[in-house]
Formats: structure tokens, sequence, C-alpha cells
């Protein structure tokens, strides 16, 4: 039976139904693509809606107050995702991120985080529960999000400088309080915290060497500050290749103030390349897409807040998952959670993407375009 393609009701991305293989194996943890690659991570779109428009994700003439959002009712339901996060977890999958949108917009999220937390491992260990923020609502909710059981965090912070923060959020948002929300994560326990700060040419790469010394001076090895090269992720941001600052670019500018050296990955497939500064001052962290694809050991899937599967950032199509939770067997009765994990097994099988590479070899305008699809928003699927 091939994939059945359905029209969105909003028409947001393409999106197949599922094919449930019968007799499938029980998931053992151990699944892998078509290019060997296992299943380890999991992020979790838990809102598409943001209150910042930093202009590389939500631009403003795009994500303006005609524009519409995903409706409640489209949403999984914390039990929803729940369920579809221990499919993965029978699959292999130990780390879970939570993202938006911003995250902690959603509700009630530390509900959420409680029931995860009481996931366990094909092995029987917990998982790495973490999330990714704009920072925005952390002073508030740190404490109870850690109180939930949630290990780290990731917070966005692209300048110390509070003109350039502002304008890069675009609604004027200023950097004082992302910066409490980092003080109040460390004080509630969330360790590392992690800092991502997407650097773009001509906006804000006089701020690498600013921010790296205060999270030296203030924090030390307690955070870890990594730089994101500006992607060419989506379809709305207006991408150019002259506004990325290359990885080797922004570690030169660090080496001028500060002697670093390499360290090893501390996980196979991890996204950042990782430096220590020499004289004990802590750790940043290099994430490098698009001078350095790193889709060779990709282990990493995507749930959208309406639950359709994404198997990488720059695919335009998803799988609808959301589909088997609420729809029927043909004769009528409910998809167990062996027919689903067999779906997900099924999908994650055949997976072969590795935009990043293929657009690194000079393949990727061929690949955007081969079927007149909009490439999926960082926004809705959380990076
Ligand atoms: P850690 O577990 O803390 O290392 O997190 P992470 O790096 O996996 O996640 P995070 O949300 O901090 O992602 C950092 C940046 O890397 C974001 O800009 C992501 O969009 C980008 N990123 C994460 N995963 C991928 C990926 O699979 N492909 C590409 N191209 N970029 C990714
Ligand atoms: N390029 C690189 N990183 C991006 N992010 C959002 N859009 C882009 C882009 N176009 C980052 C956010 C956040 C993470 C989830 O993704 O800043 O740190
Ligand atoms: Fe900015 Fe993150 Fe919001 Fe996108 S989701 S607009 S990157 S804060
Ligand atoms: Fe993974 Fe796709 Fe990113 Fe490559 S481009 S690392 S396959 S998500």
């Amino acid at each position: 039976m091939g994939e059945t393609i359905i029209p969105l009701a909003d028409l947001r991305y393409a999106a197949a139904v599922p094919r449930v293989p019968a007799g499938a194996p029980a998931p053992n943890g151990l699944v892998a693509d078509r290019l060997g690659r296992p299943l380890h991570d999991l992020r979790i779109s838990v809102t598409d809606r943001c209150n910042f428009r930093c202009s590389y994700c939500m631009p403003k003439e795009v994500f303006d107050r005609d524009y519409r959002f995903l409706p409640q009712s489209s949403l999984l339901s914390f039990e929803e995702i729940r369920r579809v996060a221990g499919l993965f977890v029978a699959h292999g999958v130990s780390k879970l991120r939570l993202t938006g949108g911003e995250p902690l917009l959603r509700k009630h999220l530390e509900v959420l985080v409680a029931q995860l937390a009481q996931l366990r491992t094909v092995d029987g260990r917990p998982l790495d529960i973490t999330l990714t923020t704009n920072g925005s609502l952390l002073e508030r909710k740190a404490q109870a999000l850690r109180d939930a059981g949630l290990k780290r965090i990731t917070v966005s912070l692209d300048a110390l400088d509070d003109a350039i923060f502002r304008r890069m959020n675009d609604v004027d948002f200023p950097v004082a309080d992302v910066l409490r929300g980092v003080d109040a994560a460390l004080a509630a326990g969330l360790a590392p915290v992690k800092l991502n700060m997407v650097v773009k040419r001509g906006t804000n790469e006089q701020e690498i060497v600013p921010l790296a010394r205060y999270v030296r001076e203030r924090y030390g090895p307690r955070v870890v500050l990594r730089f994101i090269e500006y992607m060419d992720v989506g379809a709305t941001n207006g991408w150019r290749m002259d506004e990325v600052l290359p990885s080797d670019d922004v570690r030169k500018v660090l080496q001028r103030e500060f002697a670093l050296e390499p360290l090893d990955a501390s996980a196979p497939g991890e996204t950042a390349e990782r430096w220590r500064y020499a004289d004990g001052g802590g750790e940043v962290g290099f994430i490098s897409s698009v001078t350095k694809a790193f889709c060779s050991d990709c282990n990493r899937a995507r749930l959208s807040t309406e639950g359709k599967l994404f198997l990488c950032l720059f695919a335009s199509r998803g799988h609808d998952l959301r589909a088997l939770l609420r729809g029927q067997r043909p004769d009528g009765s409910a998809w167990s959670d062996a027919d689903i994990a067999a779906a997900i097994g099924l999908l994650w099988s055949e997976r072969d993407d590795r935009y990043s590479e293929l657009r690194g070899a000079g393949q990727a305008a061929a690949l955007s375009g081969s079927h007149g699809e909009r490439r999926v928003e960082m926004h809705y699927i959380g990076g």
C-alpha cells in the first residue's frame, strides 16, 4: 500500500498518513535508517507561536496579525505527546527536547515535563529531557520546570548589547530579562545551561567577544555558549550566504582574545563542535550546519505541534502521526501502541534525508524544488 497524501485543512505542509506494516517485530531500541543512523533524539514542538519575531526565523512581514497560527484543536494534547514520546523511546530515543515556537508559551508545560520524566529508556535509565527557549518567561518558570523533572535548558541569546538584542528579536524585548532568566535557571539547578547565539554577518558579529566574556566571567563552566551559523531553513527568512559567518571565522575572532583547545565530542551525532578555554574558564561550541554539515550521523526526529513527524529540519513533507493517534483501523477500532510504533519504525528505517550535506555538495536547489513544496519553517518545527 502506498502512502496517501492528504491536504491539510489549513494547507500548511503536505503530510502523508503513515503506513502501518502488518506483523512488524516489536521495537527493540535499535532501529536504524537507510544510512545506518540510529534514532536517538526526539525534538517535540509544543506550540508554533512565539512572542519574538527574530528576522531569521519569524520575520514580522510574514508573521503579522493576519498570520494564522494553529488552532488549539490541532495541537497534540499532553497525553498524546507522552504516548508518542513513549513509542519513540521504545525505538531507542533517550533524549527529548521541547521546542516551539516558544515552548514556555504553552500553558502548564511543567505538567508535560512531569509526564515525560516518568518515561525510561529501553535499558531502564531516565531520559535526558531539555528545552530550547528564548528565555523571556524563564525567570518565572525555571523552578517549576526543574521541580517537574527538567534536567537542563538551552536559551537563545543573540546579543548582550540591549539595542542589538531588541533589534534582533524585533519586538523590543530587553536583554536584561533574558539574562535574569539564565540566572534563575542556574539557581533552580538546571545544568548545564547552554546559550545559543545565531551569528549573522553584519548584524551581531560584534557581540561574539562581549558575550563570550560575559559568560566566562559571570558563570564559568556552568554555562556553555554556542555559536550557530545562520541557516537557510524554511522559506521566509530571505537567507543569503553572504550573511553567514562561518564558524571557523567566529573561532578566529574568539582566539584573538582567548586561548582555546579542541575537545572530543561528548556523544555521537552531536550538533556542536566543542572547544574549551585553556585557562579552565569553560567550554564553547560551534554549530556549523552550513560550512560543515553533520548529517552523516544525524539521529534527530522532529514532531510538530500538530503531530507530524519530520525526518529532517529541511523537509517539506511530514508524516501525520496524529491521524493514527486519533484515527481508526479499517475495522473501526483504535490503532494500538504496537501499530503506531511499527509505523514509526518503518518511517525511520526508510529515512535517507541529508539536506545540509547535499546543499554543501551543490545539489540542494534540485532537492528543494523537487515537489515544488515549501520547506518547513523553524518556528513550526523548533529547529
Ligand atoms: P544539545 O543536546 O544540547 O547539544 O542540543 P542540540 O544542539 O541538539 O539542540 P539545540 O536546540 O540547542 O540546537 C542548536 C542549533 O542547532 C539550532 O539552531 C538548531 O536548529 C540546530 N540544529 C539542531 N539539530 C539540527 C539538525 O539536525 N540539523 C541542522 N541542520 N541543524 C540542527
Ligand atoms: N539559522 C540558525 N539558527 C536558527 N534558529 C532559528 N532560526 C535559525 C536559523 N535560520 C535557532 C534559534 C534557536 C534554535 C532552536 O534555532 O536561535 O537557538
Ligand atoms: Fe526567535 Fe526562537 Fe521565536 Fe524563532 S522561535 S522567533 S528563533 S525566539
Ligand atoms: Fe539531520 Fe537534516 Fe540537519 Fe542533516 S540537514 S543534520 S539530516 S536534520
